[in-house]
């Protein structure tokens, strides 16, 4: 028997989660980064969307979350920035109610990205 298409409930909204290759140089990351989370988390308040951006090494990984136009206009963005590359997409598509839904763009640790149900679970 197949299940039926996930119909999103009330509260719920599209994800999407990509990681990619952070290229901004060693001495510019601390000031650089300041920058980027200042304007993302203005712009996304603006655009009600919520998420996670986890700098971890060379490498971020983010969760969008929001309305699905507004995610993937953002997510456009994104993708062309020149600050990061190997932009790759882990998933995307209706979710159920934001996990992070008290901030526009949360710093997270690895221990807080790896203990999020939505990566335990899938
Ligand atoms: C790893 C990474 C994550 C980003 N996350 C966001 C974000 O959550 N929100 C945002 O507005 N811009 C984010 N940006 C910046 C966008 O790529 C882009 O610079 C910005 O949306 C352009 O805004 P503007 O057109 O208002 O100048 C991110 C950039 C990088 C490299």
């Amino acid at each position: 028997m197949s299940s039926p298409a996930p119909t999103p409930g009330p509260g719920s909204i599209f994800r999407l989660i990509y990681r990619s290759r952070n290229k901004i140089p060693e001495e510019q990351r601390k000031a650089e980064l300041g920058r980027l989370f200042s304007a993302a988390r203005s712009n996304n308040k603006q655009q009600h969307i919520t998420g996670a951006l986890l700098v971890q090494g060379d490498w971020f990984a983010q969760v969008l979350e929001g309305d699905e136009v507004a995610v993937s206009a953002l997510f456009a963005d994104i993708e062309i920035d020149p600050r990061h590359e190997d932009v790759s997409v882990i998933e995307s598509g209706p979710a159920g109610p934001r996990v992070f839904a008290r901030w526009a763009m949360a710093r997270v640790s690895w221990s807080t990205w790896t203990s999020c149900a939505w990566v335990r679970t899938r």
